[in-house]
């Protein structure tokens, strides 16, 4: 879309069941970030919305594994994610969340008008439902094995070991993660959205509309569901955590989770929108309203053939891009929130910015390196030694000490002031350099405007790059050696610096959507206001004033040392769930490894011990170190128990500890052995003990 009037940026909305990870930033919300401000350096009519997600059954799941109430979980990760999402200069226009109700009465209102509208489907089918519980269950309550896999790590939407998706009756075995009951079948009545009526609708659109401006990757997934034949999808769910279904003889239903979700960009608009007197309904119904969704590749066909549906049934406006992204593996391995496997928001945050020496530096330091290996096209992945290369050698060594040569240069050679341009003495490689900087603000401009986010931050990086190789041509600290015998020198000194400095002025202006905090910093430098940083200005040469004294250099990035990633990747290694934790998942049944021969088991040691001291694990929420009595000796075994156990409560408990299993480190403890635990279907643990006291030490076979 040319020139539209205003835009709407979205960002997928995060689900406040826990803390987000690198992975989610530099899918979703960065790239939003980066997008959001260079609208806002074009002063252009820009609002960013996000918010949490805050129903669906992935809440009750995480009350029930920490103990606690729905409510009290989203509230506490609500504020949580805020305040990591405010840490990282994440700058929404608001940050809602879908248990308001305003959020309760628009996504409420947008069924009821699909329903009246006769746009909704009613069908009767049977569900599974939990005798004992007396509860339906939805998908992700119920486990088996998966028919494709035979893991038994299958739930009743998706399998987690080969990541299949699948629907409750495909599971073999199933049973419930409520009360470990196996589901029987009852019917029940639900609405679904019939998308199969607006496939042709869909095809245009997406096909042929967008088939060459989206990224190919979302194409193509949009083309593989249209062509494999849209079903009609239940927009609601027998679950009591949700929005209500607003129809009498829907009594104990809620809206689907995905149905009311990315209701939550509408509400969240209409609340910045109170909150600033202004009209939301422009941003959603005038078509020049150009809507951009940013999200990751597990949520396209949520908001390219669902959502997309919804908004034409509304009378809403389509969105013009959504720029999806793959993955982001860590170390060489998935992301993983269930094994532990991931770098956490809050932890950078800990961990580099709230350090001495952090700070907004620090924040730009993660922001450039997850632009600089977004996601864009194909997974990628965040290594600690990538983070160091990018930070030592592209912003320490390239912009930092660019700007760096260029202050202290100037404030020796030309008394800390502006200098001025004589063009008389301008050469081909000045001219060069100014042609550079015209060019370099317009490459960056077309990838912005492409969501090239990558590619636009390596043309910052590049302009500066630029800047170093002349400098290093002009030499002016040779040319200053020689001004007692050839004064006329000044001025090629002075030229040099003057374009150095004005091409520092345009790295503020580029970089700013990436770096906010160095562009702040620069602009303290220069002695200049933030509207300096508007986009129009970018390419201009005459951006410092000849004569304008500047501040003395401030360090604008510092190196990272390799004692710093070595700390993070032992970390990294020591919180990974260790061996005797299940995944917290709920229940897993027994559903059935494969047989092994008596030889195998025999090479297990197994023996009964008794604990007799025990401590938490400085910084490892699940972890306590254990000091095992096993009779002849007395042996630390850090196991991931402590969710489930207070250290005092355990000591004089007997254990089965399997007693040679090799040594490994967790937390810079060497554990040296497993102790044997037994899950419960809400997902507990429990010690697996002899049932009378007995000598420890004594063996189990
Ligand atoms: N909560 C979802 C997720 O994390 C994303 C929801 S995006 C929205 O995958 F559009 F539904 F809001
Ligand atoms: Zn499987």
């Amino acid at each position: 879309m040319q020139n539209p009037k205003r835009y709407l940026i979205t960002a997928a909305l995060p689900y406040a069941n826990g803390l987000k990870h690198v992975g989610h930033l530099a899918g979703a919300y960065i790239p939003a970030d980066i997008y959001a401000r260079y609208l806002r350096a074009q002063e252009r009519d820009v609002v960013f919305v996000c918010g949490s997600d805050e129903h669906g059954t992935a809440i009750p799941i995480q009350a029930r594994k920490e103990g606690t109430t729905p409510q009290a979980i989203i509230d506490k990760y609500h504020a949580a994610m805020q305040q990591d999402f405010a840490d990282l200069d994440i700058q929404f226009d608001i940050y809602h969340r879908t248990s308001a109700p305003l959020h309760h009465e628009t996504a409420s209102a947008f069924f009821t008008q699909l329903e009246k509208a006769g746009d909704l489907e009613t069908k009767e089918t049977e569900q599974f439902y939990d005798p004992e519980a007396k509860s339906f269950l939805a998908d992700r309550y119920i486990k088996g094995t998966c028919p494709a896999c035979q893991s038994d790590r299958a739930f009743g939407d998706q399998c987690e070991s080969c990541g299949r998706s699948l629907s409750p009756e495909e599971l073999i075995r199933p049973v419930s993660t409520l009360s470990g009951a196996t589901p029987i079948l009852k019917k029940t009545t639900h609405w679904y959205l019939p998308l199969g009526k607006h496939e042709d609708f869909l095809r245009k659109w997406i096909l042929e509309n967008h088939g060459a401006d989206w990224r190919p990757a979302v194409v193509g997934q949009c083309k593989g569901w249209i062509e494999g034949g849209l079903q009609s999808r239940a927009v609601t769910r027998d679950l009591d955590w949700g929005v209500k279904v607003p129809l009498p003889q829907a009594n104990g239903k809620v809206l689907y989770v995905w149905f009311d979700a990315p209701i939550g960009y509408i509400s969240a608009t209409k609340q910045w929108a109170l909150d600033h007197g202004k009209d939301w309904g422009p941003y959603w119904k005038d078509a020049e309203t150009k809507l951009v969704h940013f999200i990751g590749k597990d949520n396209i066909v949520f908001h390219c053939i669902i959502f997309p549906v919804m908004l034409k049934l509304g009378g809403y406006i389509l969105p013009d891009n959504v720029p999806s992204n793959e993955f982001l593996n860590l170390e060489g391995d998935k992301m993983s929130t269930s094994r532990n496997w991931k770098l956490d928001m809050r932890e950078y945050i800990n961990d580099f910015v709230k350090k001495e020496n952090g700070g907004g530096q620090a924040v730009d330091m993660l922001r450039y390196y997850l632009t600089q290996i977004a996601p864009e096209t194909k997974d990628s992945e965040f290594t600690w030694k990538g983070f160091q290369d990018a930070v030592n050698s592209e912003l320490v060594a390239v912009l930092g000490n660019f700007v760096n040569r260029t202050w202290v240069l100037m404030h020796k050679l030309c008394k800390g002031k502006v200098p001025p341009y004589h063009t008389g003495v301008a050469d081909e490689y000045d001219q060069r350099l100014i042609e550079q900087i015209q060019t370099s603000t317009q490459i960056v401009t077309q990838h912005l405007e492409q969501y090239q986010f990558r590619d636009a931050l390596f043309a910052v990086v590049d302009l500066a790059r630029h800047g170093n190789q002349y400098m290093q041509r002009k030499e002016p600290w040779i040319l200053a050696k020689r001004l007692e015998q050839e004064p006329e020198a000044q001025k090629a000194i002075d030229n040099c610096l003057h374009l150095c400095l004005q091409l520092c002025a345009n790295l503020a202006i580029l970089g700013n959507p990436f770096l906010p905090n160095t562009s702040k910093t620069l602009c303290h430098m220069m002695k200049v206001v933030d509207r300096m940083l508007e986009w129009k200005h970018a390419g201009r040469i005459d951006l410092l004033k000849v004569g304008y004294s500047l501040r003395e250099p401030q360090l604008l990035f510092r190196k990272i040392e390799d004692t710093e990633i070595d700390i993070q990747l032992e970390k990294l290694k020591s919180n990974i769930m260790p061996p005797d934790s299940p995944a917290p998942t709920p229940s897993e049944q027994p559903l059935g490894k494969p047989p092994i021969q008596f030889d195998d088991f025999a090479k297990v040691e197994l023996k009964v011990g008794t604990i007799v001291a025990a401590e938490k694990v400085e910084k490892a929420d699940k972890l306590l170190k254990l000091s095992v009595d096993l009779g002849s000796e007395t042996r630390t075994i850090v196991s991931g128990i402590a969710l489930h156990y207070a250290p005092e409560d355990i000591i004089g408990k007997q254990v089965t500890v399997v007693t040679n299993l090799a040594p490994r480190k967790m937390r810079g403890i060497e554990s040296n052995g497993m102790i044997l635990m037994a899950e419960d279907p809400v997902g507990k643990l429990h010690f697996v003990n002899p049932d009378t006291p007995i000598q420890p030490g004594s063996g189990i076979s």
